[in-house]
């Protein structure tokens, strides 16, 4: 085990509101107003709902908790990144390794995050510069991508420089420290968040159809199709590990970003009501706000089929850069205010989550190297900015979605499923129950005990097994052709059916004429994201090997 280093012990919350609201700005995220929508779109609205909400309470919750005692518990020996605390939980040497995860999954999800947040900066510029609304954004969002036919390569000169831009501002707040930068920003950030989409869902909701130019139906059939429960979900598993995967990338959970912030609070602070104050926020700012936006908004004037079609593959990049600015056209001199207020609480959910996402990193430099904190800052954004610009020039072939599945979507499962076994079983529940509930200022009822021990790594473990093979149309049909001796129909959208590229008819890496395809690309990025993994691994093994060296204790 390793010895604790004085480094960052002196960074400290400046206070309680303010670490609600870093951990709440941790959560809430451009996952909460595009993907959110998108993926209830794309399951039947109030069919994703139920299995949405159970995923919260059966995992979501229970994880929180999970994050903030492992965090803090590893706080007090001076660790405030993942491969430390994991360490702290018990005597096993491979258990640092299980924490490599929070440091690759914040590494490369800040990558390509960073990239998407620095979209939202710019739309907010040339919304109040006049600049985009102006025109076609089906024309504006391809071109500002650099995506042009047949090219597997972008050189968006302009997209580039705000992400430079956008990836100087995260160093900038967070070379400032816990209290004084990311705090500040929660601080400010949030409320401001808050009050757009509040003064933007009023607006969406008041549209009515025969008065507003344009509009066809009532908002409000959008968000009866968000909120309208429907149990039929609940039977469905492709629902269910769309609703899981929801729940874990809005919550920050398996990511490494909450145990980071956790590790700055005191041994006895609680952690049983900040984090459920946390995560319910977070869920209120989700299926409130993010549910009364994009939908409806984009339902009064296209009708739901429409939307369906335009939140395909789950991202709501489209609904959010294309079709809402084409829609705010509508709304005359309020256009560029509304096109400003919406991508400024984008602009606002994405920092203050891709500051969570740098400090575990920067913490991990400091507490295991001894680096400074500026140098750690300078070198997370040059490491960002390293694979963030792979994610930028490749973006047409594909490398961009390749961050996006393995860092955003996989590897969170990956760590959750470790990280809930080892602090049920390897730490064990009595120690572990015990640190959930010291100096609690709320009673976590105890049946959370038994669903932290069996039930929240059980439902992982299906969600995990769910996603390595998930079948190609109905289970019910992949299980009946499997008993029919027919074998297993694979889904090319399973993990497994990624990974071999199943029920792709021409794979190949290059073309007749030697032109490289987009297989080439995405494999590629797959290797990259190995090297990563591999390279934060053999950090991991360089520290402690300086620490029982005894060259840095
Ligand atoms: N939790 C963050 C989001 O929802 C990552 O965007």
């Amino acid at each position: 085990m390793s010895q604790s280093s004085p480094v960052s012990r002196r960074q400290a919350w400046g206070s309680r509101a303010g670490l609600v609201l870093a951990m709440a700005g941790n959560a809430v995220g451009l996952g909460n107003f595009l993907r959110f929508p998108a993926q209830a779109a794309q399951n039947g609205g109030g069919a994703f709902l139920i299995p949405y909400l159970v995923s919260f309470v059966l995992m979501g919750l229970p994880l929180l908790w999970v994050e903030w005692a492992i965090g803090r518990h590893g706080g007090q020996y001076g660790h405030h990144s993942a491969p430390g605390m994991f360490d702290r939980l018990g005597s096993a040497r491979w258990l640092k390794y299980v924490g490599v995860f929070g440091l690759f999954t914040n590494l490369t999800i800040a990558s390509y995050y960073c990239y998407i947040e620095s979209w939202t900066l710019s739309y907010v510029w040339h919304s109040v510069a006049g600049t985009f609304l102006t025109e076609d954004p089906q024309v504006y969002f391809p071109r500002y991508l650099g995506v042009e036919a047949d090219s597997l390569f972008a050189f968006p000169v302009e997209a580039f420089g705000w992400f430079v831009v956008t990836l100087a501002l995260n160093a900038w707040i967070l070379s400032r420290g816990l209290a004084r930068g990311i705090e500040i920003a929660a601080k400010i950030g949030m409320p401001l968040l808050l009050v757009f989409a509040a003064i933007l869902a009023v607006r969406g909701l008041s549209l009515e159809a025969g008065v507003d130019p344009g509009v066809m139906q009532s908002p409000f059939e959008g968000l009866n199709f968000v909120w309208n429960p429907d149990l039929r979900g609940l039977t469905d598993p492709t629902t269910w590990l769309a609703a899981a995967g929801q729940i874990f990338f809005t919550l920050s959970v398996g990511m490494g970003s909450i145990h980071c912030y956790a590790a700055y609070l005191r041994r006895d602070q609680d952690i049983a009501l900040n984090a459920a104050s946390a995560g319910w926020m977070n869920e209120f700012v989700e299926v409130v706000l993010g549910g009364t936006l994009l939908l409806p908004i984009a339902t009064a004037y296209l009708g739901l089929q429409a939307v369906q079609a335009a939140t395909a593959g789950g991202s709501g990049f489209a609904l959010g850069f294309l079709t809402l600015p084409t829609l705010f056209n509508n709304w005359g001199w309020f256009a560029p205010v509304a096109g400003a207020m919406w991508f400024g609480l984008l602009f606002f959910a994405g920092i203050t989550s891709s500051l969570a996402m740098a400090q575990p990193l920067v913490a991990f430099l400091e507490d295991e190297f001894g680096t400074t904190r500026p140098r750690a800052v300078v070198l997370f954004a040059l490491a960002t900015l390293a694979l963030g610009s792979v994610c930028v020039w490749l973006y047409p072939g594909g490398a961009f979605d390749e961050f996006d599945y393995w860092t955003g979507t996989f590897a969170l499962v990956c760590f959750a499923l470790g990280e809930s076994i080892i602090f049920a079983w390897v730490f064990g529940m009595d120690r572990g129950w015990a640190e959930i509930t010291r100096g609690a200022d709320l009673a976590v009822p105890r049946i959370f005990r038994v669903i932290i021990q069996y039930v929240t790594p059980a439902f992982i473990l299906l969600i995990f097994v769910g996603a390595l093979i998930k079948p190609a149309g109905a289970w019910t049909d992949a299980l009946v052709s499997l008993a029919g001796g027919s074998g297993w129909p694979l889904a090319g959208d399973s993990v497994i059916g990624r990974l071999f590229h199943t029920g792709v008819t021409d794979y190949r890496w290059f073309t007749e004429t030697g032109a490289g395809t987009p297989y080439l690309i995405q494999d590629l990025t797959r290797v990259l994201l190995l090297a990563v993994f591999v390279g934060c691994g053999w950090l991991v093994r360089q520290a402690w090997r300086m620490k029982a060296s005894g060259v840095r204790r």
